[in-house]
């Protein structure tokens, strides 16, 4: 199967992968899905085609790739065939044709994941595609709040179904361009975590209010809700890379003097609030840079639940693990 944008996903499905990687990052490379994966997997490979830079996603889709014996099939694309003008149509015919057991993706274009699906004989994983979707990225953050959060914050007991209701996340950053918030909000609150957005007009647009999560136009203001503090607040990167305003650097000082998450910030809420983001960090404009190695913060977890959930995905992707099961993913037959 594809997995190109998590509505896709229906809810059993959703949880069934969440509950694979979490699975999966508590019995590391023992679990015996993984012995059978690897059996099934033997002497095929894994394309990566990045036509976008990526540190944290690309090593971790490497990483669980080697776990699953798969050989990566890295595509360069400064030196590929594109140089020469082939286009991203035979590209993907192309590279597919090779036979690989999954095609990760990432491009600027956000349709390219649904384009090259279109082309492809093998499943493709969308790895970020524009503004769209990071599913990857939404998916290993529940999973490391499932693992490294909830243990945490000593919440009411939830529905197994809804692991994540009594949780408030605040997001805040360049909502707009964000495809890690696009795939966020679409999967935070199908676990039952209670969202809201944070950000002055230029990166949170008023038509955002029309998803139905409270809106605060500054930090402050999201923390003293009453009787309602967000027990994660999750920064996002300013892009700057895909700015589409003549002024940018006027919404950049906004956020930055409003919605930026300062340690002072973080010592307003409980003392078992946690801050999460998905990399990589412009330190001193979304994060203050104090903020660095606090303990509070998620994200090297985060780096690291990547590859337990990109394993899950893989397995998914080419129909190892059947996600269709409400309690746990088991290898297919
Ligand atoms: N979060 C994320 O996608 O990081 P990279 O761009 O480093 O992969």
């Amino acid at each position: 199967m594809n997995l190109l944008t998590l509505s896709q996903l229906n809810p059993t499905q959703r949880l069934a992968l969440l509950r694979l990687a979490t699975t999966l990052a508590s019995s590391a490379t023992s679990n015996p899905l993984l012995t059978t994966a690897r059996k099934r997997l033997a002497h095929r490979s894994i394309a990566l085609l990045f036509f976008e830079n990526s540190t944290r996603t690309r090593a971790s889709f490497e990483t669980a790739a080697a776990q699953l014996a798969l050989h990566p099939l890295a595509l360069d694309i400064s030196t590929s065939s594109t140089a020469k003008g082939e286009s991203f149509a035979d590209t993907i015919r192309t590279i597919a044709a090779l036979d690989p057991a999954a095609i990760i993706l990432r491009h600027a274009d956000a349709n390219a994941a649904h384009i090259a699906a279109s082309h492809s004989t093998a499943p493709i994983i969308n790895a970020g595609t524009g503004t769209k979707a990071h599913p990857t990225q939404a998916l290993l953050d529940a999973a490391t709040i499932a693992t490294h959060a909830l243990p945490r914050l000593n919440l009411p007991a939830a529905d197994p179904d809804q692991p994540f209701q009594h949780l408030r996340i605040a997001i805040t950053g360049d909502i707009a361009r964000s495809r890690v918030a696009r795939s966020l909000i679409r999967l935070l609150p199908s676990l039952g975590a209670e969202l809201s957005l944070v950000g002055p007009p230029g990166f949170l647009p008023d038509r955002f209010a029309l998803l139905g999560f409270p809106i605060h136009r500054s930090i402050n203001d999201a923390l003293t809700t009453p009787d309602s503090p967000p027990h994660i607040l999750y920064a996002l990167r300013v892009q700057h890379e895909r700015a589409s305003h003549a002024d940018d650097n006027a919404a950049t000082d906004a956020f930055i003097s409003t919605c930026a998450i300062r340690r002072e910030t973080l010592d307003k809420l409980a003392p078992n609030a946690l801050i999460m983001h998905p990399g990589p960090v412009n330190w001193g404009v979304e994060l203050d840079a104090a903020l660095a190695n606090d303990t509070r913060s998620l994200i090297l977890h985060q780096v690291a639940m990547g590859v337990p959930t990109r394993t899950a995905v893989i397995l998914a992707a080419t129909g190892l693990a059947d996600l269709n099961t409400q309690s746990q993913s088991r290898p297919t037959t």
